[in-house]
């Protein structure tokens, strides 16, 4: 098992009133605050302040080639920092505010850092429906590029203790708005011959997002999304997947009814139930057993990126 240090203190706040507005002007001073979305928490910088955005690549250990994405309080806000063709378009009507996030052709004049793109001619953009994530972006007045909460590789965080866990001293604030609804992160579409992609399964099922655009096309050599490494979210237990049964020395993370799991996903099978507790269940389990064997998981609906996470988790480093 791996001992980590503790971690040092970072002030953490509940989000409310005073919460945001002390989260807002550290934002406009070019500060880092991490904050709850209705997917994961993330790690926020004003987006068009090169210099805040370069600070989150230096506090999650971030390779300078992975693009962020760009929070934006409304659809009107993200007209203002990309292109939007007709797809686009309808998909932004269905799903946002949520947990879509769409990259597209920046403008020419798009006031966000050019950081965020990472040398792409591409940004990322999503509009988050989590009140305290709504609330901030309008307190702020301007665009946030927020990544996941986490040490570049990691498990995501989907709690103010994870973050506190993952960042805590290389953040300003962090504003506690309790565990995250979804906990898995959103899913990235990205378009080629105005033709949707999936670019990253996430807690919008690719049936959902078909209903809109027709069968989506995977990531070709074309249109690519850097940070789909095949390590990630990785804990430092090792990972067995598909697992019928805990071997010696491992614990089990059960989906459905299994005998003698350590932890279950969901005890009744439910994929949403389990989206939500992956996460949280890997980060326990790392804290307590050096190897995991997690029970298999349909590759259905919300499994798609389920078995996505897990997968990256259990790759070798
Ligand atoms: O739910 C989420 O999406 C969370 C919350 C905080 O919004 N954020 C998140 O960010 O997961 P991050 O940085 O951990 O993942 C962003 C993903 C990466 O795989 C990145 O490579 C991809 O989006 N991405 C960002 N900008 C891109 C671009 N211009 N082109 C292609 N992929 C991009
Ligand atoms: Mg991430």
């Amino acid at each position: 098992m791996e001992t980590r240090t503790p971690p040092l203190a970072t002030p953490v706040r509940p989000a409310d009133a005073g919460g945001i507005g002390e989260a807002a002007r550290l934002l406009a001073g070019g500060r880092l605050v991490a904050f709850p979305t209705e997917t994961v928490y993330g790690l926020g910088a004003d987006a068009t302040n090169g210099e805040a955005v370069a600070a989150i690549f230096a506090a999650k250990g971030r390779p300078r080639f992975n693009p962020l994405i760009v929070h934006l309080p409304d659809l009107e806000a993200a007209r203002r920092q990309a292109l939007f063709n007709p797809l686009a378009e309808k998909l932004a009507a269905r799903f946002w505010p949520g947990a879509l996030t769409l990259v597209l052709p920046r403008r020419a004049d798009a006031g966000v850092s050019l950081l965020v793109s990472a040398g792409l001619g591409s940004v990322a953009l999503r509009v988050p429906s989590h009140p305290i994530a709504a609330a901030l972006l309008r307190a702020v007045e301007r665009p946030l590029a927020a990544p996941s909460a986490n040490a570049s590789g990691r498990i995501s965080a989907t709690s103010a203790a994870h973050v506190a866990a993952e960042l805590g001293g290389r953040v300003d604030l962090i504003l506690d708005g309790g565990a995250t609804p979804l906990g898995l992160e959103s899913t990235v579409i990205g378009f080629q011959d105005e033709q949707a992609v999936l670019l990253r399964p996430g807690a919008i099922a690719r049936a959902e997002i078909e209903a809109v655009t027709g069968p989506l096309a995977g990531p070709s050599g074309k249109i690519q999304s850097p940070g789909q490494m095949e390590s990630h979210y990785a804990p430092a237990a090792r990972l067995r997947l598909n697992a019928a049964r805990a071997e010696s020395g491992e614990a089990l993370l059960g989906f459905g009814a299994v005998a003698d799991a350590w932890l279950n996903l969901s005890p009744r099978g439910d994929l949403k139930e389990a989206a939500a507790n992956l996460f949280s269940m890997l980060r326990d389990m790392d804290e307590q057993v050096e190897a995991i064997a997690v029970s298999p998981i349909p590759a259905t609906g919300l499994g798609e990126a389920i078995n996505d996470r897990l997968k990256r988790a259990a790759a070798p480093k």
